[in-house]
């Protein structure tokens, strides 16, 4: 039989990335350019910026996984793309270039909400069956989400503000890391040597904690990280006293996430009439190793087995978009070469998924 191969690219944010997976999991090529260095002196990422280092680095980025594949183009069977949500200058950049190698090759194009790639890629990495909680905690989004087919997937909770990785962004900006910050806060809060005291010192908020559904709020942690950096005496903070506020400030989110989580699984037991026994975490924060082990003692002690993507695999990759083709082709699901490019496309009920 002829292998399946899916080339996957991904252009809706910082990340020129391409990748090619082979039958289904084998992931054959995985190619990722981090345009930290065009978007650092600016703190965050600067959407025409990021258009520009797409245009430059999308050919070979997916050169480079053709070689490292050792394939030709033309023995791809299908070419799948983000298509959105994003910065719709990226995400025209990588749809532009898969729907014309797809004409020029004549094979197959597939349009992929980026979302819905985080959402899938724990089955890229494991064997998690339908249905599943899905906690998708991303720079752009955070929400909870009801996964029961690739195609059928249901918002049961969102942020009302800020996403979580923006606030990990943000808040690691006003104590001087670099972007992105949720890696940076990471690595200073395991130097957090007195857990109990910076909990004594940094109290935090932690909105919406306590109340009906799974929804989010987390503006209010942003603004009060904010006051306990500006009463640091002038000049530069000593290392512990950062690692403490860092160490606090996850452990506040993880005490936020894992209350809102105990909602979401009831909703989504109401919506299907019984115990749901998968738990997945992806998006880019779903990298922070502390916030998994949280999460993994939580599924420890609730009879829940857990789903995390290797790191690499919960920032924004290619892989994720080619399984997310392969996913949609596996339903007979193709689409025509006038597909737009949609800076919005959310998931769930409401959405126009099609
Ligand atoms: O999924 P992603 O690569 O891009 C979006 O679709 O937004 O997520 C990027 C976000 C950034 O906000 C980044 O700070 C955060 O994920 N992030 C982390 C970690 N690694 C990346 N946040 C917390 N801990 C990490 N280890
Ligand atoms: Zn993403």
């Amino acid at each position: 039989m002829q292998k399946q191969l899916i080339l996957g690219i991904e252009t809706s944010c910082d990340e020129t990335a391409a990748a090619i997976i082979s039958n289904g999991k084998d992931i054959i090529a995985h190619k990722v350019y981090t345009q930290l260095e065009d978007h650092s002196p600016y703190g965050g990422v600067v959407p025409e910026i990021a258009a520009r280092a797409h245009v430059e680095k999308i050919s070979p980025v997916v050169q480079s996984c053709f070689e490292e594949a050792n394939i030709s183009p033309d023995d791809i069977s299908a070419i799948a793309a983000t298509c959105g949500p994003g910065l719709i200058g990226g995400v025209m950049v990588g749809m532009v270039y898969a729907k014309s190698l797809a004409a020029t090759l004549n094979k197959p194009f597939i349009a992929v909400n980026h979302l819905a790639a985080h959402v899938l890629t724990p089955r890229l990495t494991t064997d998690i069956e339908f249905p599943y909680l899905c906690l998708l905690v991303s720079g752009g989004h955070t929400q909870f989400l009801l996964v029961k087919s690739a195609e059928e997937m249901e918002t049961l909770g969102q942020t009302r503000d800020d996403a979580l990785g923006e606030c990990f962004d943000k808040s690691a900006k006003m104590m001087g890391l670099p972007y992105p910050g949720g890696p940076e806060i990471e690595q200073l809060a395991a130097k957090c040597h007195s857990p109990e005291n910076a909990m004594k010192k940094y109290g935090l908020p932690r909105p919406l904690m306590g109340t009906k559904g799974c929804d989010f709020s987390f503006s209010g942690l942003k603004t009060a990280m904010r006051q306990h950096i500006e009463s640091f005496p002038e000049g530069p903070v000593p290392e512990h006293e950062a690692a403490e506020l860092a160490h606090a400030f996850q452990v506040t989110i993880a005490d936020t996430l894992l209350d809102r989580c105990r909602n979401a699984l009831q909703m989504a037991k109401t919506v299907m009439g019984e115990d749901i026994q998968r738990l997945a975490i992806v998006g880019g924060v779903a990298a922070n190793r502390f916030l998994a082990e949280c999460f993994q003692d939580f599924a420890d002690g609730n009879h829940l087995n857990l789903y995390i993507p290797p790191a690499v695999l919960c920032t924004d990759n290619g892989a994720m978009i080619a399984w997310a083709g392969q996913e949609k082709l596996a339903l007979g699901l193709v689409d025509e070469l006038d597909f737009k490019a949609r800076p919005r496309w959310p998931l769930g009920k409401q959405a126009d998924n099609r």
